[in-house]
């Protein structure tokens, strides 16, 4: 049963403990599909899609988010709650980010997006000094070729009943992932995201939120228009009778 695209936005939400069953390659044909009707800049469309769902090789994968999250437990020794989270949310939050970190070769499909990062055909080899100021954001929103096909993934999966999360830790060691899915080196895994079979439809995190949302759209609604009672409807034609 296919769901509604609203819907599957608001239940995608990021899962991290995996079942092992096995994805079909039709069910991940469909979802590149989806991920590659994404917008590029340019339509470039630079990207390529690594799929690995050889264990030995997620393994090694896995071996290398390890160390990648031993660098994100680095950085985060003092980080402080975000304001928006309450202390209960954000304590699950980390502690599963920090259960994916030994368990990342659990998920029996690792999609890898990578950015092909080619020149575009035909610009000039130097650019002219005003040109090359007017580019100083570039490094910042070099992502912005690659993230919308990802979110097609996570999407695309929420609505064929796949689980994803998406993380970006293992691009610490970037030549090593690589070196294991012997990618050439101007091709970087922007991010990875894993598919796998759902426990439940849905979690009630992002149900209630939804519920949440639900409410407001309630609130917001303009009130009906109050119907004159019979009272109210007998004086009005009194009235317009006196009228006329
Ligand atoms: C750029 C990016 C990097 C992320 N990196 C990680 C990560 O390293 N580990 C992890 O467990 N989740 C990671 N996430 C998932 C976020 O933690 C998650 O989207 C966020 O907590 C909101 O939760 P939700 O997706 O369930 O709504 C990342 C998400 C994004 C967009």
């Amino acid at each position: 049963m296919e769901i509604g695209l609203f819907e599957a936005i608001y239940s995608a939400r990021s899962l991290r403990r995996f079942k092992p069953d096995p994805v079909p390659d039709e069910v991940i044909t469909k979802v590149l599909d989806a991920a590659i009707r994404a917008p590029s800049g340019s339509n470039q469309q630079s990207w390529e899609f690594v799929i690995v769902k050889d264990a030995a090789q997620r393994k090694k994968i896995g071996a290398v988010y390890q160390k990648g999250g031993a660098i994100l437990k680095a950085l985060y020794t003092d980080r402080v709650k975000p304001e928006h989270m309450s202390e209960d949310t954000y304590k699950k939050l980390m502690a599963s980010a920090y259960y994916l970190i030994d368990h990342m070769a659990d998920a029996p499909v690792l999609l890898l997006a990578c950015l092909k990062q080619v020149p575009m055909a035909g610009a000039p080899p130097k650019l002219p000094p005003e040109v090359a100021a007017a580019m100083k954001s570039q490094a910042r929103i070099s992502g912005s070729s690659i993230y919308p096909a990802v979110q097609n993934i996570i999407l695309a999966c929420r609505g064929l009943g796949l689980g994803t999360v998406l993380t970006t830790i293992h691009t610490f060691f970037e030549d090593e992932v690589k070196e294991i899915l012997g990618l050439p080196p101007r091709r970087g895994p922007a991010a990875e995201a894993q598919a796998q079979y759902l426990e439940t439809p849905a979690s009630a995190e992002r149900r209630a939120r939804l519920r949440e949302q639900q409410r407001l759209a309630q609130v917001s609604r303009p009130r009906p228009e109050a119907r004159p009672d019979k009272r109210d409807r007998r004086r009005l034609m009194r009235l317009q009778r006196d009228q006329t």
